[in-house]
């Protein structure tokens, strides 16, 4: 006896991606009962072989502690789990061609978890489902049967998960009855942050408000920097002093390249096609959505306007392919835009990312060069693209990329995470929504930059 029998549940976790597996192991760290299926094989044969499919912080140790503990397994089908009393949902919800959500991951993991159960159960749906689809299969398949239903909806980042998941800002718990409530508190016992309780299709709107806020932010501040780009103003000092009102808050106000992920771009469109349906045309929303895009096409035209008003033939370098840094996932990043653009327009593109080489090869064309590290992706380059704000590209020895690199030296900082000292290594530095920095003048003692409005005419007549 542990002493902790009273306080474990025993969970089933269906689905090991990022919210499943750092779900699984961080219910396991709290000392419940943990059983992950995962029906992917070669995903399922990496974990029970110990390793990890994918990267995330400080998930390894996580992992490798549940499995130490015995309070974490794995199996490959929810048929060959033990009986348990919460079945927590984590199947991916992707978009289908007009926007809509398939939910064909989450209907067939309940109808293996009908046909499954032995005893009561509550089924608690983590994936990120469009409001109503709760009250849906409590109406037509768990009908009848001893299974509550809960709508508990994850807001952990990618890149932070297991930071995320052990300091939520709120839990959210969509239930109809007590007793669910209650298994669902006893759950999370370990973990502290405000408990919101709501109905299923209120919790279940909560997780696309919040993602379309959040959306909606980095819209926002990018028309904001395509305004200064054309007045000369600098986004980043607009965005730190707008984002010091506790009204607004300074978290997704940095100007870039757009948003991009597993969650911000699917939910956007399913909530817009969700409202549409209902017969209401979410404007703002199709705003952000078109600004988002818009923003890609933004960064390439500045590109080929930086390279004399044409991309056919030139070398180009992008660093960054990961949607965001600390993480290999590569679903839906600005890069996989931006890329097939380039090469669309006639340029080669060499690509380097310090953790996505893997992913990247998987999703992207195979005319792209796959470097073996930074320097090579560079060289004889004429333009680099960041597109991921990875820490270790600000510390780059941007001196050797720029004798590395081919005329115009052209840097596109798509995230503006490199420094301001760039144009002392004699490059074009092109920010979102910032000056322009760029070397006017250099002696022995002393080295003048300048900030430019309109970019392409300075450096014409430099
Ligand atoms: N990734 C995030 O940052 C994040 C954050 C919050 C919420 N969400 C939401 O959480 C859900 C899961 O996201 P994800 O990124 O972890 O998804 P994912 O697609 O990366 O992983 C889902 C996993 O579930 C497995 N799976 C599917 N059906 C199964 C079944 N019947 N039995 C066993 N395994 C099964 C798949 O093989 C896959 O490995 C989505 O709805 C997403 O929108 C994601």
């Amino acid at each position: 006896m542990t002493g902790d029998e009273g306080r474990q549940v025993r969970v089933l976790l269906v689905g090991a991606g990022p919210v499943g597996l750092v779900a699984a192991a961080g219910f396991a760290h709290g000392r419940h009962r943990v059983v992950c299926a995962e029906q992917d094989a070669t995903r399922y044969a990496t974990l029970a072989r110990g390793s990890l499919p994918f990267f995330e912080q400080g998930l390894d140790a996580l992992v490798s502690d549940g499995l130490r503990s015995g309070c974490l397994s794995f199996v490959q089908h929810v048929a060959d789990a033990p009986p348990c009393e919460v079945v927590m949902i984590a199947v991916g919800t992707p978009s289908m061609d007009n926007g809509e959500v398939d939910l064909r991951y989450v209907f067939e993991a309940v109808q293996e978890i009908v046909r499954w159960a032995r005893e009561p159960l509550v089924i608690a749906m983590k994936s990120t489902v469009p409001p109503g689809t709760g009250s849906r299969m409590e109406q037509h398949v768990l009908q009848g049967k001893p299974i509550h239903y809960v709508a508990n909806p994850e807001f952990l980042r990618e890149g932070q998960a297991v930071h995320d998941w052990f300091h939520p800002s709120r839990t959210v718990v969509g239930a109809q009855t007590p007793e669910a409530l209650a298994v669902i508190r006893k759950l999370y016992q370990g973990i502290r942050a405000p408990l919101f309780e709501m109905s299923v299709t209120t919790a279940e709107m909560v997780k696309y408000a919040s993602n379309a806020f959040l959306a909606t932010k980095v819209s926002f501040i990018n028309e904001i920097a395509n305004l200064c780009e054309a007045v000369g103003a600098d986004v980043a000092q607009v965005a730190q002093a707008v984002g010091a009102d506790p009204r607004i808050g300074s978290d997704y106000l940095q100007a870039g390249v757009g948003y991009g992920g597993s969650c911000f771009p699917k939910d956007t469109r399913a909530l817009n096609a969700m409202s549409d349906a209902n017969g209401y045309a979410f404007r703002l929303l199709k705003a952000v959505i078109e600004v988002n895009a818009g923003q890609r096409r933004r960064a390439v035209q500045r590109l080929a306007d930086a390279l004399g008003g044409r991309l056919r033939g030139a070398r180009v370098a992008v660093l960054g392919v990961a949607f965001k840094p600390e993480t290999d996932d590569v679903r839906e990043s600005p890069s996989l835009e931006i890329i097939p653009q380039l090469l669309e327009a006639g340029a080669q593109v060499a690509v380097w990312d310090p953790r996505a080489m893997g992913s990247a090869r998987s999703v992207l064309p195979k005319d792209v060069v796959f470097a073996a590290d930074v320097y090579e992706a560079c060289a004889a380059c004429h333009a680099v693209m960041v597109l991921t704000a990875w820490p270790e590209f600000a510390s780059l020895d941007w001196d050797r990329i720029r004798q590395g690199m081919a005329e115009p030296y052209v840097v596109f900082d798509g995230r503006n995470c490199l420094p301001d000292e760039l144009a002392q290594a004699g490059l074009i530095h092109l920010r979102v929504g910032r000056p322009e920095r760029l070397l006017v003048s250099t002696t022995p003692h002393h080295t003048v930059t300048a900030p430019v409005r309109n970019g392409r005419e300075k450096i014409i007549r430099l």
